[in-house]
């Protein structure tokens, strides 16, 4: 890569932001795109979110993503929030455009985006889903079910108040919140097309053990956000039932690889980048 007095600078901030793989990725999109763009990972500790969101224009940044801590303090520091961001409650990617500031999120759009290249001729559109975790991560999953349309959406949640708080504001009719027992659990999977994880359980190898995918349809597909790493237990448990399954690295580059678009208006391949991070993860 090499940088010019021309190139368009891009970035994210974060605390921690040292690990982060967007800057990697978007070095990819550059380099697929032939765009002339650089991504910067900036150190943003709490508390500086808004003197460095309101350098953006003074310094020609033509945007940002947001990352933790700082995607829900962002929404009051921008000019304008698209409807994406302002029904997730969380702003991922900030657009500079001509010194007014755009907030957006892009994790629902990359999840479906993922979500229909990963399962392309499945039901899953047209029966319920099981979405387990009421989080932040599970509110982008549900904004972008409900644009699919489906008959119902499942929250389930360790906290039970947290899902019926969450299927009230975001899913009424089609909703229904539940705990994680198991009876509970049982009865919501008979008739599922798609159940989605978006809790931590998982990235230290926790199982939760009260869901039985025995009792899902044959033809179910889960999707773990999750990806790293690569295959959960939960991921390995629908494999072993025989189930199409998929993990959260596609949704990373997708999310990404919108932000990308709305900055620079161009559309970089997602594949090539999803197998290069899989294959740096592994060595
Ligand atoms: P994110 O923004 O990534 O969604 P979050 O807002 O902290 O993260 O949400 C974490 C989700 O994982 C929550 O749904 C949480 O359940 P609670 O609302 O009951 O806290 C869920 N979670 C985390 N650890 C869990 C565990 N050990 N068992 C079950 N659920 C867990």
């Amino acid at each position: 890569m090499v940088i010019r007095g021309t190139s368009q600078v891009l970035g994210v901030f974060g605390d921690p932001v040292a690990h982060s793989l967007s800057p990697a990725m978007h070095a990819q999109f550059a380099e697929t795109t032939g765009a002339n763009t650089v991504y910067v990972p900036f150190h943003v500790r709490e508390g500086h979110l808004k003197t460095a969101l309101s350098a953006l224009p003074s310094l020609g940044i033509r945007g940002v993503n947001v990352t933790v801590p700082h995607k829900e303090a962002a929404l009051d520091l921008v000019n304008t929030l698209e409807p994406a961001a302002r029904a997730i409650g969380a702003v991922n990617t900030v657009t500079n455009d001509r010194d007014q500031l755009v907030g957006d999120n892009t994790d629902a759009r990359g999840f479906l985006a993922d979500l229909w290249a990963s399962f392309p001729d499945q039901t899953w559109p047209q029966r319920p889903a099981l979405v387990l975790g009421s989080g932040g991560a599970a509110r982008a999953v549900i904004y972008a079910l409900r644009q699919e349309g489906l008959p119902a959406i499942r929250v389930a949640n360790r906290t039970q108040a947290k899902a019926r708080a969450l299927v009230g504001e975001m899913c009424p009719p089609m909703g229904e919140s539940l705990d994680l027992s198991p009876s509970r659990l049982d009865t919501a999977l008979a008739d599922v097309g798609l159940i989605v994880n978006t809790t931590s359980l998982g990235m230290r190898g926790e199982t939760l053990e009260a869901l039985d995918l025995g009792r899902a349809p044959a033809d179910a597909v889960v999707y773990d956000l999750i990806y790293n790493p690569a295959e959960t237990p939960l991921l390995a448990a629908a494999r072993a039932r025989g189930l199409a399954t998929a993990n959260g690295l596609g949704m990373l580059v997708c999310q990404g690889a919108i932000s990308y678009e709305i900055w620079t208006g161009l559309q970089p391949a997602v594949e090539p980048v999803i197998h290069a991070l899989e294959k740096a993860k592994q060595t």
